[in-house]
């Protein structure tokens, strides 16, 4: 298969990328570089052998899009490339309802004049909202609690009422829990520009001694230390879960919403001390007030992409700790060193 990746460039994408290529399939990238570097895929072609090519543009404009389709015959598309600062959405909603929702509905709009009807579209846990049952099952009820998520959400039922009007297309919905880690050779992995908002580049960085030490937001939530709970994904299970999902949707129409997660929640403070004891490091940390709009646990019921997509996580925490060091250690300024 010939595979778009919109966002390629980027954390996942780039992960994705390298899975697709060792199976065999042929990749094209389309990427702004708003938040990556060409850097990832120099390096995915250094881990496979294989070159996957990368157009610079914006995939809300639908001549670049179409432009895409016209030098390369597609067969389905990754929709990775969206913006993804919770907080920044909150601050600036328009260019996040502009940038995601845009680039969703061009695609949707470009795919059928070449005849491709498959994508796989990055949802996010975050569409469950404020939800208290765990863990959370795709038929639950969605809501959401910012604009980013909220554009998440909105891409769903854009892409739910296409596909209803168009019993040609396969849209598959990945709803990610909380991807972390990175290829185990190090090579490529997380790259976030300024101070991490996210626990497990915080803690390398911590690691690394860029920054002096961790603030866990909150010791008082209902759980076993008190501390926030999730459900941590190696970045890797999860790019295996796009191939799984790809497969699926290729021999079938209509939309299907999978959970990417493990199904097993770890605390923040099992986070810490797994990273300490996979890596030899201590990691100095204080305990702070809650941080507004968090929730207390989020991990996903990850029966149904085992059952539907045969694809189940294999790497655990300690998997995910040992690879995002190895990662940062080997790239203390990321891609741009
Ligand atoms: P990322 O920022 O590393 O990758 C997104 C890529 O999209 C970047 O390379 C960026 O340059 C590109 N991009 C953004 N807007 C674009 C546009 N208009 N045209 C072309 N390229 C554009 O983020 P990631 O962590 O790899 O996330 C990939 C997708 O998964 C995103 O849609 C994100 O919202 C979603 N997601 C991520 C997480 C997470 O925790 N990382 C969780 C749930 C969902
Ligand atoms: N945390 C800290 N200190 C930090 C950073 C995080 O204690 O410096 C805690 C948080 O309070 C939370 C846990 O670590 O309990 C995980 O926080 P992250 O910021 O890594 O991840 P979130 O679960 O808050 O959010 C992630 C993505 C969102 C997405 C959401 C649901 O960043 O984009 O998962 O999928 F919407």
């Amino acid at each position: 298969m010939r595979v778009l990746l919109t966002g390629g460039a980027g954390y996942i994408g780039s992960h994705t990328a390298l899975c697709l290529l060792q199976a065999g399939h042929d990749v094209i990238v389309l990427d702004n570089l708003d938040n990556s570097s060409p850097e990832s895929l120099r390096r995915v072609q250094e881990l496979t052998g294989k070159q996957a090519p990368l157009i610079v543009g914006d995939c809300t404009d639908e001549k670049t899009v179409t432009r895409v389709f016209e030098q390369y015959p597609i067969d389905a598309v990754i929709h990775f490339a969206g913006l993804k600062a919770v907080g920044e959405s909150v601050a600036k909603p328009l260019k996040y309802y502009q940038n995601n929702l845009d680039a969703t509905m061009v695609l949707c709009k470009v795919m059928p004049k070449y005849n491709c009807n498959v994508l796989v579209f990055s949802s996010s846990a975050t569409v469950y909202g404020t939800n208290q049952e765990m863990p959370l099952r795709e038929d639950f009820p969605t809501g959401c609690t910012n604009p980013y998520g909220w554009t998440k959400w909105i891409s769903e039922r854009i892409l739910t009422d296409v596909a209803a009007a168009d019993p040609t297309r396969s849209f598959i919905l990945l709803r990610y829990f909380n991807p972390i880690g990175a290829h185990e050779s190090g090579r490529i992995g997380e790259d976030p520009a300024g101070i991490p908002n996210n626990l497990m580049p915080f803690i390398c960085q911590v690691a690394s001694g860029k920054l002096d030490h961790l603030r866990v937001f909150g010791d008082d939530y209902p759980t076993r230390d008190g501390t926030g709970e999730r459900d941590y994904i190696h970045v890797m299970d999860l790019a295996e879960g796009h191939l799984a999902a790809l497969e699926y949707a290729i021999k079938r129409s209509g939309v299907e919403i999978f959970n990417l997660g493990t199904g097993t929640p770890y605390s923040v403070l099992d986070i810490v001390h797994t990273f300490e004891q996979a890596n030899d490091l201590k990691i100095p940390y204080e305990i702070t007030p809650r941080r507004p709009g968090d929730i207390a646990v989020c991990y996903a019921d990850a029966t149904r992409a085992k059952e539907l997509l045969h694809w189940e996580a294999k790497r655990d925490l300690n998997a995910m700790c040992r690879d995002a060091w190895n990662w940062q250690k080997q790239n203390p300024r990321g891609y741009n060193g």
